[in-house]
């Protein structure tokens, strides 16, 4: 096929570009760098396209969109705690953006699987979460998430094929510094010997997923015959920040106690996918355990 990733430099989009080279797909990739890195890409650069470009050009993406058999839409402003001071830019980027894209699937017909998030879920009331849990947003990037939800039913309607994958807490190699997950945040922190920072108590959970095993469900999404629709990508497996920390510093061996400070505005409580549906629809499986998957951060 030929694809066109989004935020193909970011952390995910990565991923995703890696795995779609190794199942020869001609891909092009387009990032504005905002965030992105080259580097990320640096296996696979002479076998990719790359347009540094940014997704609020529609008519430079026209150019670029119109050839490709499906979009893969990875590109975002992604930092939760920025969105509270930028809420003008997560909107322009996010949401006109995304929108940009489908308005392109809509006049060429191709297919788009896209990054929506678990942030559309706010702090649930049940865990595990499922798809028909209700969306209640708890910060601007997570209503950036559930506005791109509802351009995405709107043009679904029209007839257009997207499916939003709603991301939980993916982790992995390359994710951008100060912007990072919990996971890469406490590794920083391990590198220079110093101990991870927890915000609040500890006692949060998430739902840790594996950056390959979410650029294998976007292929799997893709590719499957379901047109429409949304579909949680975890694991079902929940783990507290503290048992996080704890693991983390067990593995490095270093010799250091987690450090307390005060909870961060915005940061769910807890977060729990139910991947039934997208088992069952999208015959997409989770393969990395978390702790399989920490030790690949190591050596530091
Ligand atoms: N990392 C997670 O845990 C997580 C969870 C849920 C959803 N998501 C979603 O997954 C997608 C990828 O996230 P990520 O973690 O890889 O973040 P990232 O910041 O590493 O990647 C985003 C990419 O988009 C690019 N970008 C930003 N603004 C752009 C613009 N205007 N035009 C073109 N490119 C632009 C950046 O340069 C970057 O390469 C995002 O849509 C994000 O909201 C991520």
């Amino acid at each position: 096929m030929n694809v066109v990733v989004t935020g193909g430099a970011g952390f995910i989009g990565s991923y995703l570009v890696k795995q779609l080279v190794k199942f020869n797909h001609s891909v092009v990739v387009v990032d504005s760098l905002y965030r992105g890195k080259m580097d990320n890409l640096s296996p696979v650069l002479d076998k990719i396209k790359f347009r540094q470009l940014d997704i609020r050009n529609i008519d430079e993406l026209r150019d670029i969109l119109k050839k490709s058999d499906g979009v893969f839409h990875e590109a975002a402003l992604t930092d939760v705690q920025e969105s509270f001071t930028k809420q003008k830019e997560y909107h322009d980027v996010n949401v006109i953006g995304t929108e940009n894209i489908f308005k392109l699937a809509s006049e060429f017909g191709f297919k788009v699987v896209y990054a929506s998030s678990s942030s559309v879920y706010g702090d649930p009331d049940m865990i595990p979460i499922n798809e028909n849990s209700e969306r209640k947003p708890i910060n601007p990037y997570g209503q950036t998430k559930l506005d791109d939800e509802f351009l995405a039913e709107k043009y679904s309607k029209m007839g257009v094929s997207i499916i939003g994958l709603r991301y939980f807490n993916v982790y992995g190699k390359g994710q951008t510094g100060s912007y990072a997950g919990v996971i890469t945040k406490f590794i920083n922190n391990l590198r220079e010997r110093k101990p991870p920072v927890i915000f609040g108590d500890g006692t949060q959970i998430r739902d840790f997923v594996y950056a390959e095993d979410v650029a294998l469900a976007n292929i799997a999404a893709m590719q499957s015959d379901v047109k429409n629709g949304f579909f949680n990508v975890g694991t079902g497996i929940t783990t507290s920040v503290k048992k996080l920390a704890q693991t983390l510093i067990d593995i490095s061996g270093l010799s250091l106690e987690p450090e307390y400070q005060k909870p961060l505005e915005g940061d769910v409580r807890v977060s729990q996918a139910d991947i039934t549906l997208t088992k069952k629809m999208l015959n997409w499986e989770y393969k990395m355990n978390l702790e399989e998957g920490l030790r690949k951060f190591f050596p530091l």
